[in-house]
């Protein structure tokens, strides 16, 4: 049994969760249920990221004390989790006290690679983030992911030196110590490295008072990517709490649009701490709306409870994991969606339990005792986070026994009275469909309990169809 650490990108609380925050959890969870399934211990952080001055403008916008706003909204996401089906351990708000403490703590040990300087650039509030020339110039001076021109800044600043760490993190992704998924990610990852500068890692406070002060300057507040990505080792307690159970992680989900931090000023930091790196680093594409990035900054967002109530979580979860590729961007439309629910969900996969179930209690097939074994295949695409291919391999299954009951006909086998055929054929089926459910838990937790449920030794016809078809 091996200790496992997940972590997933604490989303920002300037507002309500979108359907594009289920991605990490949703392939967190996948990876987690599947770990657990294998045997091993699971901790699973999540949480909240609420300093910035995003953030508190908006709470100002709204006549809302920061600290109510936060909450409000990190509770928001919590409940989201919990809708998703997603089986956290571990939550975590920048804005506790004993994160704000730990990162600190943090700032300190990591002094020797920090220095104070002048910044003079541009930076977008809308990614938190300082934008090099050559950025401004290629985006014509406007972030494309938030559509709004880019601030120019002037001021005194705390640095933190990449240049110290360069080498080892290249050499860490080059040998896949710290592995990138996907592929094409690497090598972006690696071209962007070549050109790090050293990166700002404070703000004056007089421009940014909503986030953890710099330890030993009052002036300096602590530039909010560094509190955040603090956040998954001070959740495990460090540097209080020995973490070495279960850092380093081994996969870190993150958003492709976020990778950069986790792929280089993540890693400096833990070497600074002589931590190590995490194990894999998967970074997932983009849920679109209409072939544009859903944001609350753009204002096309999906409200991913419309979705979960149209049919439930597992729907949910099935056209996020199977037909929203891992890696790639992908849309969301309802047609789309209903479709999928419609066609796969509920003919493959929920007429072919019923059927099942149906005919063997008529027929009072008795239950054989079955092996349950997760294929090679299968295991290979799940431990390379192929999720969406993974999911694949298992439906294939499903609609193999579907061709196989049209084929073997066992209702014929019953009118003839071919007892044992009929007995052989039905368990050999149920065999295959519980193979494939085994290989589907990570996915649709909640069908899956069900459909163990219906063939436990003996076989209960469910009295709801898993998924009733939408009219
Ligand atoms: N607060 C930072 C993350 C800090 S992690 C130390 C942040 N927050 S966010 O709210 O903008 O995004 C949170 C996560 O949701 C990121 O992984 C991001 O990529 C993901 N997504 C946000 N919009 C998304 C889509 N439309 N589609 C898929 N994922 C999206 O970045």
């Amino acid at each position: 049994m091996r200790k496992t650490y997940i972590t997933t990108a604490i989303p920002y609380v300037n507002g309500a969760p979108h359907i594009g925050h289920a991605m990490d959890y949703c392939l967190a969870d996948v990876f987690a249920r599947y770990q657990m399934l294998i045997g091993n211990e699971v901790r699973f952080q999540a949480g909240t990221d609420e300093h910035g001055n995003k953030i508190f403008q908006k709470a100002n916008e709204l006549g809302l004390p920061v600290e109510d706003y936060v909450k409000e909204n990190s509770d928001k996401f919590k409940d989201f989790i919990h809708k998703l089906n997603v089986s956290y351990t571990d939550f975590v708000r920048t804005t506790d006290p004993e994160h704000e403490k730990r990162c600190q703590e943090i700032w300190m040990k990591l002094r020797d690679h920090i220095y104070p300087a002048k910044y003079e650039g541009w930076y977008c509030t809308g990614c938190e983030r300082f934008i090099t020339e050559k950025e401004y110039e290629e985006n014509h001076g406007i972030c494309p992911d938030h559509q709004k021109p880019y601030e120019r800044l002037e001021e005194e600043n705390y640095y933190f030196r990449i240049s110290d760490f360069k080498e080892s993190i290249t050499s860490a992704i080059e040998a896949e110590k710290l592995k990138i998924l996907p592929e094409f990610r690497k090598k972006e990852v690696l071209k962007l490295l070549e050109d790090t500068p050293d990166v700002s890692v404070s703000r004056p406070k007089s421009q940014l008072t909503w986030g953890v002060p710099v330890p030993d300057d009052e002036n300096q507040v602590m530039y909010v990517w560094i509190d955040a990505l603090a956040n998954y080792i001070t959740v495990l307690g460090y540097p209080d709490k020995d973490i070495s159970d279960w850092w380093p992680a081994a996969a870190q989900f993150v958003g492709k649009d976020i990778l950069r931090f986790h792929a280089i000023i993540w890693p400096a930091m833990l070497l600074g701490l002589g931590l190590p790196l995490p194990e894999n680093l998967v970074s997932h594409g983009m849920v679109l709306s209409d072939g544009q990035k859903m944001s609350k900054s753009i204002g096309n967002v999906i409200e991913p409870v419309e979705v979960i109530n149209k049919h439930g979580i597992d729907a949910f979860r099935y056209y996020f994991l199977r037909h929203i590729d891992t890696f790639a961007d992908s849309d969301f439309t309802w047609e789309k969606f209903e479709n999928a629910y419609n066609n796969e969900l509920a003919n493959d996969l929920g007429n072919l339990v019923q059927r099942l179930a149906t005919l063997a209690s008529k027929n009072n097939i008795v239950l054989d005792d079955y092996t349950l074994v997760l294929p090679e295949e299968y295991r290979a695409l799940m431990d390379n986070f192929e999720f969406s291919k993974a999911f694949d391999y298992a439906w294939e299954k499903v609609q193999g026994i579907n061709r196989r009951i049209d084929e073997e006909k066992p209702w014929s086998l019953a009118k003839e009275g071919k007892t044992e055929e009929l007995n052989a054929c039905m368990n050999s089926l149920i065999n295959a469909l519980l193979n494939a459910n085994l290989m589907l838990k990570p996915f649709l937790p909640n069908a899956c309990e069900k459909i163990s449920a219906a063939f436990d030794k003996t076989v209960t016809v469910p009295t709801q169809p898993l998924f009733p078809k939408s009219k």
